[in-house]
This record gives C-alpha cells, sequence and structure tokens, in this order.
C-alpha cells in the first residue's frame, strides 16, 4: 500500500485476544528530554517507537545529545549533556507533528543564553497556537518570535537568562507546564506554576526521579515550584503503555458484540485515566487486572469485554483526565441508546485538527446524528451507522478512532491517510488485523 493510498476497513466479526500498547507518548517525550539535560546516561525501556517523539530524539541530537537508535522492543540510551550543556544547531529544529515537541523544546531552550535557535513543523503543528507557551516564558524574560505575534511556527527562539517567576497558565496543558517547569530549571531564582486546574503530572513526578528540587502543593496539586540549580542525574526509566493507545481497544472490545480484550501494561496515572471513569459511567465491563507500580507511574492489565453501553455526559472538569480520548468517546457515543453530551472540550479544536469538527464530519459521513457546538457535541446515538470512504484528514486519533466506527458500521469502509497513525501507534493497523476475528 503506498503511503497516501485508501485502507479498506472491515466491519463485523469481534476482537479476541491479548495486546500490548506502546509506550506512553508523554512520558517517552519526557524521559528524551530529561535524560538530554541529566549528567550521565539515561537508559529508557519500552519508549514510543513512533513519529512524534522521533521528532523529539532528531531535535535533541541536532545539538548534541547523543541519543541510540530508537527501534521496537530495544533500549534507548541517552547521553546526557548537562542543564545547559545544549549546542545552537546548524539547522532549523523539525517538530513533525508533535505539539508536546514544540512546546517543550521552547521552555527547555530559551533559557540557552547566547544561543539561537529555530523551530518548525508539518502544515498543522504551524497552525497550532504557541502564545500559550511563549507568553508565559516571556515573563520570564524568553526572548521567543513567531507569525501571528510570536503565536504560530516558525519560531525563533534567542537564549537568554531567565528570572524566576510565578506564573499561571491560561489552560489547563500539561505542555504549557512542562515548558515553564523545564524553563525554571536554569532560571535566576524559584518559580511556581499555577494551573487552573490539574493536567497530567509526568513532568513532575520523573524530574523529581532525575533530582530537580521540586515541589508540589496547592488544591489537587494545581501548584508546582521548581528552585533551580539541582543536578539531574541519569536514570532508567520505564515507560508504561498509552492509555490513549489502549483507548482504542476499550471502546472497540466494550462496543463490539463478543469482543473480550486484555490490554497489558497500560499506565493507570490518575491525571490520565478520564476514560475509565467515563466508560464506567456507560456501563461498560473492565476490569483492572494486577494492578502495580512501576518506576513511579501506576500500571495495570485492562480487561474488557462486549456488553451493553449507555449514553454519557461530560464536560470542562474532566477533560484534562481525558483530553486524548474523545474523538474515540464519540465514537462510542453513536452505538448507544440515547443522547450523550460532550462539553468544556473546546481544546479539540487546537490538537493536531479541529477533532470535533473532524470527527463530526467524518461521522456523519456514515449517517450518525451528531450537533456541533463551540466547545463540545451532542450525539444522538443508537441508529446505524453505514460503511462509507472516510478520511483522518492526517490526525493519527481520527484515523484510529474511524477504524473502530467502522468495525460497527453496516457495510465495508475505506479510509484516506490511514498512515496517520504512525504518529503515536506505528503498530495499530497490524494489532487490529491480528485481534479481528
Ligand atoms: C500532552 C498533553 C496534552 C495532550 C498531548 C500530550 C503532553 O496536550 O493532548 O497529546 O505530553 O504534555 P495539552 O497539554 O496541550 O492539553
Amino acid at each position: 500500500m503506498s503511503a497516501s493510498a485508501s485502507r479498506d476497513l472491515k466491519t463485523g466479526g469481534c476482537l479476541q485476544g491479548r495486546v500490548k500498547v506502546p509506550g506512553d507518548k508523554s512520558i517517552s517525550h519526557r524521559s528524551l528530554l530529561f535524560g538530554a539535560i541529566a549528567e550521565g546516561t539515561t537508559t529508557i525501556e519500552g519508549l514510543l517507537p513512533a513519529e512524534d517523539p522521533i521528532s523529539t530524539a532528531a531535535c535533541l541530537r541536532a545539538m548534541g545529545v547523543s541519543i541510540s537508535p530508537i527501534e521496537a522492543g530495544q533500549l534507548v540510551t541517552v547521553e546526557g549533556v548537562g542543564l545547559d550543556g545544549l549546542q545552537e544547531p546548524d539547522h532549523i529544529l523539525d517538530c513533525g507533528n508533535s505539539g508536546t515537541t514544540m512546546r517543550l523544546m521552547l521552555g527547555l531552550l530559551a533559557g540557552r543564553a547566547g544561543r539561537h535557535f529555530v523551530l518548525d513543523g508539518d502544515a498543522s503543528l504551524r497552525r497550532r497556537p504557541m502564545r500559550r507557551v511563549g507568553q508565559p516564558l516571556a515573563s520570564m524574560g524568553a526572548d521567543v518570535r513567531g507569525r501571528d505575534s510570536g503565536n504560530l511556527a516558525p519560531l525563533a527562539v534567542q537564549g537568554t537568562t531567565l528570572r524566576g517567576t510565578i506564573v499561571g497558565t491560561p489552560v489547563a496543558s500539561a505542555q504549557v507546564k512542562s515548558a515553564i517547569l523545564l524553563a525554571a530549571l536554569t532560571a535566576d531564582g524559584p518559580t511556581t506554576v499555577i494551573e487552573p486546574s490539574q493536567s497530567r503530572d509526568h513532568s513532575e513526578r520523573m524530574l523529581r526521579a532525575f533530582g530537580a528540587n521540586l515541589e508540589v502543593g496547592g488544591e489537587m496539586g494545581r501548584h508546582i515550584s521548581v528552585k533551580p540549580g539541582a543536578t539531574l542525574h541519569g536514570q532508567t526509566v520505564v515507560v508504561p503503555g498509552d492509555i490513549s493507545s489502549a483507548a482504542f481497544w476499550l471502546v472497540a472490545g466494550a462496543l463490539v458484540p463478543g469482543s473480550d480484550l486484555t490490554i497489558e501494561n497500560v499506565g493507570l496515572n490518575p491525571t490520565r485515566t478520564g476514560i475509565l471513569e467515563v466508560l464506567d459511567q456507560m456501563g461498560a465491563n473492565i476490569e483492572i487486572v494486577h494492578p502495580r507500580d512501576v518506576a513511579g507511574e501506576p500500571v495495570g492489565d485492562l480487561r474488557v469485554k462486549h456488553g451493553p453501553l449507555k449514553p454519557f455526559q461530560f464536560g470542562e472538569e474532566i477533560m484534562p483526565r481525558l483530553v486524548d480520548e474523545v474523538p474515540i468517546l464519540s465514537v462510542a457515543a453513536c452505538f448507544c441508546d440515547g443522547e450523550s453530551r460532550i462539553s468544556g472540550a473546546s481544546e479539540l479544536r487546537v490538537k493536531e485538527t479541529d477533532r470535533l469538527a473532524v470527527m463530526a464530519r467524518q461521522l456523519k459521513a456514515m449517517g450518525a446524528e451528531i450537533e456541533e457546538h463551540d466547545d463540545g457535541m451532542t450525539i444522538r446515538g443508537g441508529r446505524p451507522l453505514h460503511g462509507t470512504a472516510l478520511d483522518s484528514e492526517t490526525d493519527h486519533r481520527v484515523a484510529m478512532s474511524m477504524a473502530v466506527a467502522a468495525l460497527m458500521a453496516n457495510g465495508p469502509s475505506t479510509l484516506a491517510r490511514s498512515e496517520a497513525a504512525a504518529v503515536s501507534y506505528p503498530t495499530f493497523w497490524d494489532d487490529l488485523a491480528r485481534l479481528h476475528r
């Protein structure tokens, strides 16, 4: 199949067996970044071998960090250059499709005094808002410029000594928070980040494990303070499976009659498990088997069996804990009798695509009854969907969501730009073929 050919999507059958989803994308980026600025070697087990972390590794290599090849099943080693050891690169730093790469890089590079960096990405990344990072960094004295008054890539960063400060973030975004924490490591005084509500806390956990002087306080861990100066030390990082990738199997297993799936080694950090809360609200048959702690992150195996599902409602409060799972939940809603409602989800409009618009468009093409709102959608489920010509519109999570919708449709579908899945889950199509009976 050529990269842009349409993929045939199967319908009917059931999903059975065991699947190990690839490593968590958020934790993978962080292990590379923190390893790069530590002293000594960091060894990463289970790093996600997908396009997004590969973009992060390529940027770090361009600044003199030695990182072993990133291949499925292989340990990755990062030879740290220390807190201020990154070299000025000869070329632009290409962040590809990865918002996490670009935003965390901004925080990492803003304080590299005397060095200049240019960050760029693909057409999708060039449309995504970067002021949310540039503005708080500017309050620390950072010099970040770009199109639309510094909001859009390509972005130029002139490294400079940063001031420690107290900064409130405009959105509960782990990317914004993590960028500030990275900048704070070498600022001239302590920094406190205050989030409107708690976003995923992988940076806090991992930075502490690497030796950063970081404290989490405030109601629900919304205040994070860093005192600069502590040396980071290379660590062994074990990356759990990505719950955002497991989400496709959780919904598929719950929806498709006759299914029984076990998803192994899934990260269950409480700042990421909103999907399990919503599936529980829907009455899904999901069991957490063998919960355990692996290298500072909670992990378990998840067994899901098909069963009847009820419609759901959720809003802003839970959004940071399931922001990447809204597309697949919109698919689930199509197959529940009754009205489901998603609100407080306007962040979806500035992801790899406008995921509210794209999911509504693709599901409507199958006959779904969806009303799109500024901050969410209302989905009247229970009517049959028909197979048709679908398109990921270049978005990895849309590609995988549509594969699950197609399984439940009457008649086969095709999916254009299915290769987008490789951004976070390169073996998704192979796993689907293997689990489908
Ligand atoms: C991520 C945070 C989330 C998420 C993205 C990864 C991270 O974005 O959507 O896939 O690794 O920090 P926001 O922080 O912008 O919500």
